[in-house]
């Protein structure tokens, strides 16, 4: 399935409330700046809920599967997550939204 990020660039205009990717800064939610490779739960300087400090603990780094699956739903991923986001539906705007992060992710 082709990614295209400038369409997941749009896609993240959902998460921007929440959200950079360009920088470390966390607002309501962390950075997601290199979330591709790292361990859910570190990212440093932010303060998590403790199920997703005990999904890092438990192994759960963010690669393309594991974000497609929590982006779908995060609540049914990482139970007691404190991420008030439903998800997304459509199997298109994850991939696309996954390839726009990974542009931070070097
Ligand atoms: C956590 C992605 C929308 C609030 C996360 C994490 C990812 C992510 C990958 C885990 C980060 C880590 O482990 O370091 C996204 C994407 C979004 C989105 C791609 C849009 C499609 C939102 C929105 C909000 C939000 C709209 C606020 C209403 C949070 C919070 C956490 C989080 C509070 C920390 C969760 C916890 O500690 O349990 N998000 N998010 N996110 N996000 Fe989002």
């Amino acid at each position: 399935q082709a990614q295209d990020a400038a369409a997941g660039e749009k896609v993240f205009a959902r998460c921007k409330a929440c959200h950079t990717a360009e920088d470390d800064t966390n607002k309501v939610g962390p950075s997601l700046k290199g979330v591709l490779g790292k361990t859910a739960g570190t990212h440093e300087g932010y303060k998590y809920s403790p199920a997703m400090v005990k999904a890092g603990e438990g192994g759960l780094v963010w690669n393309e599967q594991t974000l497609t699956e929590y982006l779908h739903s995060p609540k049914a991923m990482v139970k007691g997550t404190k991420m008030a986001f439903a998800g997304l539906k459509k199997d298109d705007e994850i991939a696309n939204v996954i390839a726009y992060l990974k542009q931070f992710s070097q």
